[in-house]
């Protein structure tokens, strides 16, 4: 089939050369010219596992290019998946503005065009939002719904540093459409997907997202909570979820107690839900606490140390990961702000390294000294805090930490083998108490 993918950030981009793998003739539309450019010489604009590699073969063998003309891209094509970002507004509702512009342009495009066309919105978007703000937008030219153009609604599932696979792979792919048409279209786009495939309406696509990443974010929040008992209990969380994920129903994952959850997805979509519920009159206690449990484990995390190192002023601490987790170089909503905010406010003389979010990180705030590798952003510290769970920490070993001053390491994501370290190494972690 022909698509075209408006939008080329890590959904539209991961989308679109996914379609291409799968033998489809991709048109990507971005209003960057430097973008459309890069895509075109096959340098992805964005850091994604395996993306390079892909991008280069099928825009070798032609079946992905990019353009920022996205009149003639939809013309042109089949289909066409609106892939624009949403981020959140002050009240925690979505901007809705990259949509209604692209909306717009393909509703010029749809008038302008012969023959059946169908748009789908991969953006995640508030249920209601395609079916009472794209639709009208998109029929304002003359043409409507059903008799001259299909609609859809198809959420992604992928998650950062892993979107490719997880393009590729999916567990599942959800299809809403506003007729059968509609949903035969997308669904011959996804034929040769191996995944169980669920076919719905919009406003069921749109809400399975929400309810998706809500109940994630839950399940995090929820091991955050439970892990402040165990640490007052004297046990280790991270066995007790083993035994709890062993339960099918209930399954491990996503039960790692940490100093919370960041990016751009779980922060945003919550509080996206809970402002559209709120704004229908509905009570959110349980998403309200699902965001304060977040907002209060960075906070933990630092005092944890405290309770350990006491008094923080002038103390050298490092924190090692500045990104909202490993694999990528996205700083959105990370963990490592607030906990680093809080070291400073305390007084600490903080260092902080990572493999890709220095640059990033050193945009959101000052004061705080960067290091070129792991062993220097170690050297003569009195305690380090590990903030995410980039590969090349779990990696670290007991001699690694002896360039410390005072070896008192904080895992904050368990990547380390504790029993792998020295003895001398005074090794803390969230969730886990001592038995008294
Ligand atoms: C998330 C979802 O996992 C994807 O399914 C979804 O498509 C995506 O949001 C989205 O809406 O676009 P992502 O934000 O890339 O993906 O990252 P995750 O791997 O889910 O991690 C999110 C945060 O939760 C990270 O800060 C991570 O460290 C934290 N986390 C995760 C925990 O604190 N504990 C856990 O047990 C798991």
């Amino acid at each position: 089939m022909k698509i075209s993918v408006i939008g080329t950030g890590y959904v539209g981009l991961v989308s679109g050369v996914g379609f291409a793998k799968h033998g489809h003739e991709v048109t990507c539309v971005d209003i960057d010219e430097d973008i459309v450019q890069s895509i075109n010489e096959a340098i992805p604009p964005i850091y994604e596992e395996g993306l390079e590699e892909l991008l280069e073969k099928v825009i070798d063998s032609g079946r992905l290019k990019a353009t920022t003309d996205l009149k003639e891209a939809v013309k042109k094509t089949d289909i066409t998946f609106i892939c624009v970002g949403t981020p959140s507004e002050e009240d925690g509702g979505i901007d809705t503005s990259a949509i209604e512009s692209a909306a717009e342009d393909v509703s010029q495009a749809l008038n302008e065009k012969t023959g059946y066309h169908v748009v789908v919105v991969k953006s995640t978007v508030t249920p209601g939002t395609t079916d009472r703000l794209v639709k009208p937008i998109l029929e304002s030219g003359g043409k409507k719904v059903g008799d001259d153009f299909g609609l859809g609604m198809n959420p992604e599932f992928l998650r950062e540093g892993v979107a490719l696979n997880d393009f590729l792979d999916p567990d599942r792919i959800v299809i809403g459409g506003w007729d059968e048409k509609s949903r035969k279209t997308i669904e011959d786009v996804y034929e040769s997907f191996e995944a169980p495939k669920l076919v719905t309406d919009i406003r069921t696509a749109e809400m399975i997202k929400y309810t998706s990443n809500a109940l994630l974010a839950t399940k995090i929040s929820f091991a955050n909570e439970m892990s402040r008992i165990c640490e007052e209990v004297g046990i280790d969380v991270y066995d007790v979820m083993d035994g709890v994920g062993l339960d099918h129903r209930i399954k491990r994952d996503f039960l790692n107690a940490g100093p919370g959850f960041g990016g751009s997805c779980f922060p945003k979509d919550v509080k996206a839900i809970k402002n559209l519920a709120q704004k229908m009159g509905i009570e959110t206690k349980l998403l309200e606490a699902i965001l304060s449990i977040n907002d209060e484990q960075p906070i933990h995390t630092v005092e944890l140390l405290e309770e350990e190192l006491g008094n923080l002023k002038g103390k050298k601490v490092t924190v090692l990961g500045l990104t909202f987790k490993g694999g990528t170089d996205d700083i959105r909503e990370t963990r490592a702000l607030p906990i680093v905010k809080s070291l400073l406010e305390k007084g600490a003389d903080v260092t902080g390294y990572d493999p890709k979010g220095m640059e990033n990180f050193a945009e959101l705030i000052d004061g705080i000294n960067y290091a070129e590798s792991i062993e220097e952003a170690l050297i003569d510290a009195e305690a380090c805090i590990i903030q995410n769970d980039w590969e090349e920490f779990s990696e670290l070993e007991g001699e690694d930490f002896e360039v410390m001053k005072d070896k008192i390491v904080l895992d904050g994501r368990r990547v380390l083998d504790e029993g792998a370290l020295d003895e001398d190494i005074k090794y803390l972690s969230i969730g886990k108490g001592q038995l008294d």
